[in-house]
């Protein structure tokens, strides 16, 4: 599921090439060299140094100092970002995606103070965002991973939960090796150079993403039927794909039922789950009370433990195991707490040493309690 959305700024938000053109020859003008945009071209995009360098060596720029040229363009730029909109279509959707509860940071490889002042230009507050990432905050820029791995660890989110925005091949490789999605615009590169740089999903523009309400309806929209994403019960899980075989997980389940703690029915039951985004096994045995309705069922013990150990699980398969045939199901109460981290084709198996049957979850609860909310 989608908690956190990270944005490059040039080209994803904010759009300041013209501008910072236009300085560039103001600057030039400054030490009586006429520059014109063409200059500029071959230079965009790859660092405020060559921006400079480029054009006042093909112009012979006698009097060119970067540091000069650098000043100019910190003190001129926010003036000049003043009076004009820089913002790309669809800014208004960082506010969006804050209300729909999802986490936003900037990441952006330019100085913090054109960060801000970008920020300001498109409309936003510096309060829009829950994390502010820029040049000086990292030493590896991109394509290296850093910034994006930074705003992962401000937010407290995982690589699995957060979604880069980008606009250059560069920036979606830093995405990438973040181990983050990374969804390009097309503000800057074509659709292919944008997939061939690992891009999970092209965009127009931010502005071409419809009304949503939640990250899981996010994650349907931008990933839709690309992303290997399916609703378990009541959550949306992204899954692993890889999954023990089912005698591993049958083992769990018999080893689990060994501690089965049944001093008053003397029937132990162990039972194994296979959680759906990690692929990770996690068993549980029954649990019996004097005070009878006290008691855990076998079932339940392993979901909250892979719960306690994951947080949102999906249940891609489920072992009981018991020693009376034929095989015990899961009873009811369990059903219903299995509903809620399965699917319909979530695969039950119920062992004992002599036999196995294979379900359907959907066989043994055709028609879950899902709260209306969640459904
Ligand atoms: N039991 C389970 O562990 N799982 C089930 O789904 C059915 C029942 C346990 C609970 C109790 O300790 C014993 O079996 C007898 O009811």
């Amino acid at each position: 599921m989608i908690r956190a959305l990270l944005f490059d700024m040039d080209g994803v938000l904010a759009d300041s090439e013209d501008i910072s053109i236009e300085i560039g020859i103001e600057y030039f003008e400054s030490i009586g060299v006429k520059a014109s945009a063409e200059d500029f071209a071959p230079y965009q995009g790859i660092g405020e140094r060559i921006f400079f360098d480029g054009p006042a060596h093909d112009l012979n720029a006698e009097n060119y100092r970067y540091e000069d040229a650098s000043l100019f363009f910190r003190r001129r730029y926010p003036e000049i970002i003043k009076g004009r909109s820089i913002a790309l279509p669809g800014t208004e959707f960082v506010r969006r995606a804050r209300k729909a509860g999802l986490l936003t940071a900037v990441s952006s490889s330019a100085p913090s103070w054109k960060v801000s002042a970008n920020i300001e230009g498109i409309g936003l507050n510096l309060s829009d965002f829950d994390s502010i990432a820029s040049g000086e905050d990292i030493r590896r820029n991109k394509p290296e991973k850093d910034i994006y791995t930074l705003s992962m660890i401000r937010l407290g989110v995982g690589e699995e939960e957060a979604v880069v925005f980008e606009d250059s091949r560069g920036g979606i490789e830093s995405g990438k090796k973040a181990g983050c999605r990374v969804v390009s615009m097309l503000t800057t590169i074509s659709r292919e150079e944008a997939e061939r740089a690992g891009a999970d999903s092209v965009i127009e523009n931010l502005g071409a993403i419809p009304d949503f309400q939640d990250g899981d309806a996010l994650e349907n929209i931008l990933f839709g039927g690309r992303c290997d994403c399916l609703r378990y019960g009541v959550n949306m899980i992204r899954r692993k794909g890889h999954y023990p075989s089912e005698k591993i997980v049958i083992e769990a389940a018999r080893k689990a039922r060994e501690n089965g703690y049944a001093p008053y029915s003397g029937f132990r039951v162990g039972a194994a789950i296979v959680s759906a985004s990690s692929g990770r096994i996690y068993s549980g045995c029954n649990v019996e009370n004097s005070s009878y309705g006290a008691t855990i069922c076998a079932e339940r013990n392993a979901i909250t433990t892979a719960v306690t150990a994951e947080g949102k699980i999906g249940i891609e398969c489920l072992v009981v195991y018991s020693d009376d045939d034929p095989p015990a199901p899961p009873c009811a109460l369990c059903l219903q707490v299995i509903a809620e981290f399965a699917r319909p084709e979530t695969e039950v198996i119920l062992v004992t040493p002599r036999t196995i049957r294979r379900y359907n979850f959907s066989q043994l609860l055709p028609m879950p309690f899902i709260f209306p909310t969640m459904r």
